[in-house]
């Protein structure tokens, strides 16, 4: 080994061993070490929001509000659909799914609910009484 590659190789280490410890001085917001498992999901209770939410634009799914404890979903029933559906949503005074929940993704229209709407909470959150994670420091200018 000549004394220009050994130098090299040197150099390599060097630079892996100060990655490494670059690496292990990273911590996430919530001010774990990355290699940290993070902290099991509390099953938190959902809320009653009276008055709903204001969307904060025009396709912004809705927020749910209303506590979801008691509804799932799964492959054999959607505990959404008892009240939101076309059959059902008079019945139990709710807003219907909206329109758009009844196209394919290539714009076709579809007899029923369209597959890829089926998971509401996907995109549709419900509220729960949980502290922020982290202080929100937004300023409106
Ligand atoms: C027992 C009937 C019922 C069930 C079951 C139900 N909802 Fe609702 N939902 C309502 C009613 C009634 C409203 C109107 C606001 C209110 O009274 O809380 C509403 C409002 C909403 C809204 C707000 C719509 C808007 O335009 O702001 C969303 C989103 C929603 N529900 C989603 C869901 C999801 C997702 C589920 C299942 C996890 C669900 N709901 C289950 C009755 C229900
Ligand atoms: C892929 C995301 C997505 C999924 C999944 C989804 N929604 Fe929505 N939803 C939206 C968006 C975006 C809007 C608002 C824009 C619009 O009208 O499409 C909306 C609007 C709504 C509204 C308000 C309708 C109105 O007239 O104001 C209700 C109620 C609703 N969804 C219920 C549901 C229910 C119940 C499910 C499950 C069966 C569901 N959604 C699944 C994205 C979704």
């Amino acid at each position: 080994m000549n004394r220009q590659f050994a130098a090299m190789l040197f150099g390599i280490a060097m630079l892996c061993a100060a990655l490494g410890a670059a690496a292990e001085e990273v911590s996430s917001l919530r001010g774990h070490a990355l290699t940290d498992a993070s902290d099991p999901v509390l099953n938190k209770q959902t809320l009653a929001v009276p008055g709903g939410f204001q969307v904060g634009w025009e396709e912004q799914p809705p927020m749910i509000p209303h506590p979801i404890d008691k509804y799932s979903i799964d492959l054999r029933q959607n505990g959404c659909l008892k009240c939101h559906s076309q059959a059902t949503f008079e019945a139990n005074n709710a807003p219907k799914v909206a329109d758009s929940h009844f196209y394919d993704r290539d714009g076709n229209r579809l007899d029923a609910l369209a597959p890829r709407r089926y998971f509401c909470t996907q995109c549709h959150a419900p509220q729960a009484g949980a502290m922020p994670l982290v202080e929100n420091v937004f300023e409106r200018r």
